[in-house]
């Protein structure tokens, strides 16, 4: 597998994979590119000519329904690329996840949380159309920073109401939460 354009972004360990070797950064993407609710991808930049290597400069996608998350090379944030990329991929999700109106297992919301301070990455989402839906107080864990604060963002699917999405309920916070490589990735 080539891992190499996921290690190059994985900047200080910031995908949550501290310390990534080739074999951590393999057990990593198998998680996050096997399976039906995957729809993960690279962002590059556009070729500037004919047979140009891809230049890989972010990560966005979902490996797990409803949820969103992403991931940019610093030296490529702050171009409006994750907003580019989180408008173009909304619709093509929708198609990828059924609704529950179709009598399938499936949302009618797309769900990102954020550490409470993260501005950058709530922009991206406010400009792509989602709602700060709601909080949860110090119910994640960080290896680097310790107790925070997430916030909660949806989008709703054309056509249904984000009210009607379902109430933001995770249970209790558990602050001894520190995600692993075998869970579910807690935060985008
Ligand atoms: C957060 C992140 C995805 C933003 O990507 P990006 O390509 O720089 O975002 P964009 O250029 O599309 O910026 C979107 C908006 O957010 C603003 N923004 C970006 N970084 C910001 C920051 N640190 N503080 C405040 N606003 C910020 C931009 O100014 C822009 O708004 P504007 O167009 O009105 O100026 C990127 O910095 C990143 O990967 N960070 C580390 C990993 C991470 O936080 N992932 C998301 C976890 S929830």
């Amino acid at each position: 597998m080539d891992v190499m354009p996921f290690l190059d972004l994985d900047v200080d360990g910031r995908s949550g994979l501290v310390g990534p070797s080739q074999k951590e950064a393999e057990d990593y993407l198998s998680f996050r590119c096997l399976g039906t609710g995957v729809f993960n991808f690279l962002i590059t930049l556009k070729p500037t000519s004919e047979g140009q290597d891809d230049v890989v400069v972010g990560k966005l996608g979902s490996y797990r329904w409803p949820y969103v998350g992403y991931l940019m090379h610093p030296d490529h944030a702050g171009k409006g690329y994750a907003t580019e990329a989180l408008r173009a991929w909304i619709p093509e999700f929708w198609k990828h996840m059924p609704s529950p109106s179709e009598g399938k297992p499936g949302f009618d919301y797309i769900e990102a949380m954020t550490d409470g301070e993260n501005y950058g990455s709530g922009n991206v989402l406010m400009k792509s159309g989602f709602t700060l839906f709601g909080k949860q107080e110090k119910g994640f864990n960080s290896p680097t920073l310790g107790l925070r604060d997430t916030n909660v963002y949806r989008i709703a699917r054309p056509g249904t109401k984000l009210e009607e999405s379902g109430k933001v309920d995770y249970g209790k916070a558990d602050p001894g939460f520190v995600p692993r490589l075998i869970e579910p990735e807690a935060h985008t």
